[in-house]
């Protein structure tokens, strides 16, 4: 991440090079997601602490992962001489110099002992009382003056885990017994488009779920599990998924109904997942294929789809506490380029869609630019689309909760509007 890599690119690559096993993999994640939560809060005191640059780039960033560990909230996971301890062996094996060990034990000890007239300090500054860049902070409260704050807070928090139990295995009610049986709770929320839903009272492996490996239940958030039935794919019907992988949109479609489907995706390596969710629930396979949406005349045979989703790439905004590095590593200029992407996507990908048909155009994202405006500037632009539902913008934080998404339904006019 401090290279301009995703955790979910360096943690493989950091795993195979070191021969990781499971634990250590997961321990691994779990240290990486925590210091990147509490990212812009470290960066702050370790200013305080040490308002000269820290050199090497190892040191300093070693120093940033124990002074976000140290300033976790209470209850804090990890004691601090731990910390203490851990941080001077890491670095006697990385950094190597008597200077660098008795820095980090110096600073770290000024930490343990200040701490709360520090942390009093930094929170003025909103990178640090919010732990987000300061041009997301500014855009958030501009977009939802209301909630900007509640939103910012929940990203801190560690995300419920949620899932959709496979229709074609049974019902969430059958899976619920199947979980209790292995001591597992999970509350089943009440509202449409949520009838397969499950959210688990505490996060597990998915292996360790009853009856994952064979299909019966995928992990999906609640906001992502709306799709399919705002879709309303029929069996029989031809829809395309325009940009499918790892797939989990495709298989709950699919599980919904037998259709004739096909799941394109840009990224070769991405769309490779696809074909494994299927199969592992049962489904009858898609056509998967490698290309690009926005450019039809390389893929389309001519005939229109009845069902178009366009699960578009976007900021992940709604999503940043899953991917806590997420925010650091876009930059205010990605927005408006993810905007003109999705917006070229929906241009492309509307002619494909025959009359009386429907597009769901999806993002999880929180800015406007990628959700309301996008819409409102669709349906200006198209006569023949009639928006189905009001656009919805999901913050994350409802009860149960949910990740930040946003939705639009249109369906084509069968009508001549002129
Ligand atoms: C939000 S993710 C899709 C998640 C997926 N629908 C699911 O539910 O599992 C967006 C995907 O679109 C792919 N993508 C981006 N631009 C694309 C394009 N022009 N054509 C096809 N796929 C694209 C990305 O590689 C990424 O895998």
């Amino acid at each position: 991440m401090l290279r301009g890599e995703s955790l979910s690119a360096a943690l493989p690559r950091l795993s195979a090079q070191h021969a990781w096993n499971a634990a250590q993999r997961g321990a691994a994640q779990a240290l990486g997601f925590e210091a990147l939560r509490g990212l812009g809060r470290a960066r702050a005191l370790l200013e305080l602490l040490h308002p000269r640059r820290i050199k090497p780039a190892l040191l300093e960033q070693l120093l940033l992962v124990a002074v976000a560990l140290m300033s976790l909230p209470e209850p804090r996971p990890y004691a601090d001489h731990t910390l203490v301890f851990e941080a001077v062996r890491a670095c006697s094996t990385h950094v190597r110099t008597r200077a660098a060990r008795g820095l980090v034990n110096a600073l770290l000890r000024r930490l343990q002992a200040q701490r709360t007239a520090l942390e009093a300090q930094v929170m003025q500054q909103p990178e640090a009382r919010w732990n987000h860049p300061a041009w997301w902070i500014d855009a958030l409260r501009a977009a939802w003056p209301d909630d900007w704050q509640h939103v910012l807070e929940l990203a801190a928090r560690v995300p419920p885990m949620s899932l959709r139990v496979n229709a074609r295995w049974g019902s969430r009610e059958h899976y619920a017994e199947r979980l209790r049986t292995a001591g597992l709770s999970a509350v089943a929320p009440e509202e449409p488009g949520l009838e397969q839903a499950l959210v688990l009272e505490r996060a597990l492996p998915v292996h360790q779920l009853p009856l994952f490996d064979q299909g019966a239940v995928s992990v999906q958030d609640l906001s992502a599990q709306l799709a399919a039935g705002l879709l309303h794919a029929q069996a029989g019907m031809r829809v395309l998924d325009a940009c499918a992988a790892p797939g989990g949109k495709t298989a709950h479609i699919l599980e919904r109904a037998d259709c004739e489907l096909l799941a394109l995706e840009r990224d070769p390596d991405r769309a490779g997942r696809i074909a494994d969710t299927l199969e592992r629930l049962h489904l009858p396979q898609a056509e998967v294929r490698v290309a690009d949406a926005a450019q039809p005349g390389t893929w389309w045979d001519g005939r229109p789809f009845d069902r178009i989703l366009l699960d578009a790439p976007c900021s992940a905004s709604g999503i940043s506490r899953r991917h806590p590095d997420i925010r650091w590593l876009r930059r205010p200029g990605d927005i408006p380029a993810l905007a003109a992407q999705q917006h070229a996507l929906l241009e492309a990908l509307w002619p494909l869609l025959r009359p009386g048909g429907r597009l769901v155009y999806a993002t999880c994202s929180l800015f406007p630019a990628e959700g309301v405006e996008q819409a409102a500037g669709f349906l200006a632009r198209h006569a023949d689309a009639l928006a189905l539902v009001a656009p919805g913008q999901i913050l994350p934080g409802r009860s149960p909760e949910r990740d930040g998404f946003f939705y639009a339904v249109f369906a084509k006019r069968t009508d001549d509007p002129a």
